[in-house]
């Protein structure tokens, strides 16, 4: 019952009770008078008496009444102070991990303060959760970085001391060291690059260039590219595309270009066969066209498929450890895809192999009327 109904009660009873009293001692005091006089009878002293004990079980019917209603108010409002009260001692200790119990069939302004007390607690521990969760992938991050950096680093050391040291003693071997350096400094240089994006990416800012894109020139072009450092790796490429030959997309051609980079950088980082393959075939699928990219590496076990694209998530971490790596570039990629309005998604067979799909929709010019 809400409070002011309670109180609205209480006034009323207040009021009325002693009125309703009053109104029964003074009908029968004018009874006795009356029937006195119609006898001609004096005031005896057991009437004396009588009238007394009647104003007295008023004055106690009364205080019962009032002591009645004190604490049926008094009830109603302490136990839901006493449930939020020490609810806030524990926020103030820090502590979220209780929860109120609110009387469902109450409906009155505590218990729904109670509620809304309660919802507050919710969220705050929902907050600190998503908190300590940001702290730990931040740590991470910078760990990872850390790794990361510390392989070209060394390597970028190494080559320039073998220099510095007359180890690479002729041109060709000058050479080669140089070229070394410089490849370790690319790899630097797409790895911070990555991570501005990633900063971008937080906060929505990546700066797209959306442009028409001639589907086959355009991948043909990005397979060429890729084709000639996985030549030097060792590793196989096939390129198959069934489209035709004036499909159509509306992307940003250096986007999408990182998106193919990253699934295929994976397939190169997570290859563990001598004979290393990657195919990548390009499908109509109606509306959209569909890119497929598959290779015969170590493949994704099934509990870490559903989570790789999601932040900062690495599957196998012990096995991992050694490629290096922060488990942003499958994240990176997913939200470039959803922001060509597209998706993507993965198979995988351990030990196998694994395909990465997206798709992308095609533009469709508006007929002219
Ligand atoms: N082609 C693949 N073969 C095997 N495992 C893969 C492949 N692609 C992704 N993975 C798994 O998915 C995880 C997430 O990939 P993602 O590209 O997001 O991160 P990463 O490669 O670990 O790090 P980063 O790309 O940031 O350098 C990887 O750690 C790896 O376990
Ligand atoms: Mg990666």
């Amino acid at each position: 019952m809400k409070l002011k109904s309670k109180l609205v009660i209480s006034f009323c009873i207040i009021m009325f009770v002693p009125i309703l009293l009053a109104f029964l001692v003074i009908a029968a005091f004018f009874k006795v008078q009356w029937q006195m006089i119609a006898q001609n009878i004096e005031v005896m002293p057991d009437m004396r008496m009588l009238f007394l004990e009647i104003v007295s079980s008023v004055i106690l019917v009364l205080f019962l009444t009032a002591a009645m209603l004190m604490v049926w108010i008094y009830q109603s409002m302490v136990t839901p102070i006493r449930k939020l009260q020490s609810a806030a001692e524990n926020i103030k200790e820090g502590n979220l991990d209780f929860s109120i119990d609110v009387d469902g069939a109450e409906q009155d302004e505590m218990n729904e303060l109670c509620v809304t007390f309660e919802e507050m607690r919710r969220r705050l521990k929902e907050n600190a959760e998503e908190k300590i969760r940001t702290e730990k992938e931040s740590r991470d991050l910078v760990s990872n970085i850390a790794h990361d950096l510390k392989t070209p680093i060394t390597a970028v050391k190494g080559y320039a001391e073998g220099i510095i040291d007359g180890v690479a003693n002729t041109p060709e071997k000058i050479d080669k060291y140089v070229r070394t350096i410089y490849s370790k400094a690319n790899e630097m240089d797409t790895l911070i690059n990555e991570l501005t994006l990633y900063s971008k990416i937080d906060t929505n800012k990546i700066p797209y260039n959306f442009a028409k894109i001639n589907v086959e020139q355009y991948f043909a072009d990005c397979i060429e590219e890729i084709g000639v450092d996985l030549e030097t790796r060792g590793i196989g490429l096939a390129y198959y595309n069934y489209t035709e030959r004036d499909v159509v997309i509306i992307a940003d051609p250096e986007q999408l270009r990182r998106v193919v980079n990253n699934i295929v950088g994976n397939s190169v980082k997570y290859m563990n066969k001598a004979n290393g393959f990657i195919n990548v075939r390009i499908k109509d699928v109606g509306d959209f066209i569909q890119v497929e990219i598959e290779d015969n590496g170590r493949g994704i076990p099934q509990k870490d498929l559903p989570y790789i694209f999601d932040r900062f998530y690495r599957g196998d971490v012990s096995r991992n450890s050694a490629t290096g790596g922060s488990g942003i570039g499958l994240s990176i990629v997913k939200k470039i895809i959803e922001d060509h309005g597209g998706k993507i998604w993965a198979t995988s067979k351990e030990g196998t192999g694994t395909i990465m799909y997206f798709v992308i929709r095609k533009y469709q010019e508006v007929p002219n009327e």
